[in-house]
């Protein structure tokens, strides 16, 4: 399995310690199935197709590290690729922070990318570590919204009529995805700056420029969407079956 103590220069954190409350009951939403195969082993996957990727932490569920270790060394991944399985928190924003302590020393770049979003193409991973090792400290890739959005007061009671308070220029707006791509340093610095309130930072990033540090987005992907809710099942597994019909297995 994996060396813990030789250096490596590029990581990611793979939160996956999440219920998946909105996709309905059933297992940890990382550990459903898309056409047989856990999303978190698709995320994981995705994650070890760069070759720039040496390391993969993955922050399980706290009751769920010894199943998550199995799957990882029942599914093969590439010789370059080392792996370890840690516990994670009640929030993304602690899984996250409990995935950083674990990095070995010596990783300059970190990548923090969501068991959730198991479809995001490896040109996007890529592009995301290309930026970074070009001198941005932070990178998100993001795409152009469809919906116009409006920030409202939020209703007492789940549907409730809300008050819209105002009605951001569409074009301004991006919607972020992951993998976010850091410098070690800044990222490890926000977490440990940052303190937790309510449910925690749902982006890295976010806690990036709370520091006041640049981020910079590139292009993001349409495939690199995130599993939230069951209509999303359905799209992943045909985004699978398009990749099987157009590669011929
Ligand atoms: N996550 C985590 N630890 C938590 C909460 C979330 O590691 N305590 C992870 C999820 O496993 C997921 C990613 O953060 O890969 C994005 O979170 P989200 O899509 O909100 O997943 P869940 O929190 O599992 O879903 P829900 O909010 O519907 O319960
Ligand atoms: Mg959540």
């Amino acid at each position: 399995m994996s060396d813990e103590a030789r250096p490596r220069r590029t990581a990611v954190v793979i939160p996956a310690a999440g219920r998946g409350v909105r996709l309905g009951p059933g297992a940890p939403k990382a550990l459903r199935a898309l056409n047989g195969t856990p999303m978190l082993i698709h995320a994981v996957r995705a994650m070890a197709a760069s070759r720039a990727v040496s390391l993969v932490v993955v922050v399980a569920p706290s009751d769920g590290v010894a199943e998550v270790k199995h799957l990882l060394d029942d599914h093969a991944l590439p010789e370059r690729t080392d792996y370890l399985v840690v516990a994670g928190g009640d929030t993304r924003q602690e899984s996250v922070h409990l995935g950083l302590k674990a990095l070995p020393e010596g990783v300059t770049t970190v990548l923090v990318h969501d068991a959730a979003r198991p479809l995001v193409p490896v040109d996007t991973v890529d592009a995301v570590i290309e930026a970074v090792r070009d001198g941005a400290v932070a990178v998100v890739p993001a795409l152009p919204v469809a919906d116009t959005v409006k920030e409202v007061e939020p209703a007492g009671k789940p549907g409730d009529p809300e008050q819209v308070v105002a009605t951001p220029v569409r074009a301004r707006l991006r919607a972020v995805q992951t993998p976010q791509g850091f410098d070690h340093d800044t990222l490890v610095n926000a977490h440990a700056t940052i303190a937790l309130a309510g449910e925690g930072a749902t982006d890295d990033a976010g806690m990036v420029e709370r520091l006041g540090a640049p981020v910079v987005v590139v292009p993001g992907h349409e495939e690199a969407f995130k599993v939230t809710r069951p209509l999303d099942l359905v799209l992943a597994e045909a985004v699978l079956a398009r990749r099987r019909a157009n590669d011929g297995f």
